[in-house]
């Protein structure tokens, strides 16, 4: 995604090129471009109304854009032969009949595709819902809707996930349930997009983040990059702090002193600062990363006002 070079033959699952969306006097998505590989899980992350679901609205043929356009495997999605088969979507609000269970919910989908009922009960079990699948969908409580939503999503064995704030009220073990299962779907080359307005709740399900504000494009970077860009601060202490002052420096790292004999270094990680002291044979007694987390970056980017 970062290292998009015409050069290289990399196939991108989902393309938007300058894609925007304009709804009376809100400009909700802002000329938006970006291109995701095969066998990734990308986090498409910004704060309430900036534009995520507008945006996979777009490249689901759910909304026409105001300009722009995206494609699918290549194709705008309209233009796909079989969608259900290669896409699996849940977004936001989905409706369910709330007297039928929901394995009747699935057939009722895979039905209208041509999906066996066989594989109804193969995305149940995938999803852990088998055991209430027989129950009325207005039982369920909202983390079971989620995975019933997945479920749907499921149904054609897609090679690419779009998912509108799956993690929204999953509990903790929930949302450690959801990150598993998706890495594991990604593990064999298949494609995950996934929004949320929490960094936090997908920071380790994903490889890469895009992050929009005000509809517009401010971050397209992996986690690392993320986090070296605005870097973190590292408080490290050591019996030899001045010897490793001078070590830091010469890496180009600014370091300062604090008064309780600990050093900060700015814009760095705490491996890089460790493996500079190991190199030196530097006893190190202290290494904590401070100040900047991933939430503050995030923060950060998509305060009011804030753009690239
Ligand atoms: N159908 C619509 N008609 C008018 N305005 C809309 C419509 N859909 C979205 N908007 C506006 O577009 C902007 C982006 O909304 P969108 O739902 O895409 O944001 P979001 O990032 O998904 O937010 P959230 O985190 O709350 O789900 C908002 O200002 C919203 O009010
Ligand atoms: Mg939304």
């Amino acid at each position: 995604m970062s290292s998009r070079s015409e050069s290289e033959h990399v196939s991108y699952v989902v393309q938007s090129e300058s894609l925007s969306k304009r709804y009376g006097d809100v400009l909700a998505v802002d000329n938006l471009t970006f291109a995701i590989e095969a066998g990734t899980i990308t986090g498409f992350l910004g704060p309430n109304g900036a534009g995520k679901s507008t945006t996979l609205r777009m490249l689901l043929g759910l909304a026409k854009p105001t300009s722009g356009h995206s494609t699918v495997f290549g194709s705008p999605y309209d233009q796909l032969a079989t969608p259900a088969l290669r896409i699996g979507a849940v977004l936001e609000a989905t409706d369910f009949h709330p007297g039928r269970s929901g394995r009747d919910h699935l057939r009722s989908l895979g039905w209208a595709v041509g999906i066996p009922d066989a594989r109804v009960d193969e995305v149940l079990s995938l999803v852990e819902l088998q055991s209430a699948s027989k129950r009325r969908v207005k039982g369920y409580s909202l983390g079971m809707r989620q995975r019933l939503g997945l479920a749907s999503a499921l149904l054609g064995n897609p090679d690419l996930l779009v998912l509108d704030e799956p993690a929204n009220g999953l509990d903790p073990e929930g949302v450690r349930w959801l990150r598993d299962f998706l890495r594991d779907f990604a593990s064999g080359g298949r494609t995950v997009l996934i929004s949320s307005h929490v960094l936090a709740e997908i920071a380790q399900t994903v490889d890469q983040v895009l992050i929009i504000n005000h509809g517009r494009l401010v971050a397209e970077s992996t986690l690392d990059e993320l986090t070296a860009r605005v870097g973190g601060v590292v408080r490290v202490q050591s019996p030899q702090l001045d010897i490793l002052a001078e070590l830091l420096q010469r890496e180009g790292i600014v370091t300062t002193r604090s008064n309780d004999h600990a050093l900060f270094a700015q814009g760095t990680t705490k491996e890089h600062v460790g493996d500079v002291a190991l190199a030196a044979g530097v006893a190190i007694h202290e290494l904590v990363t401070e100040g900047s987390s991933l939430e503050e970056v995030f923060l950060d980017l998509t305060s009011e006002g804030a753009s690239q």
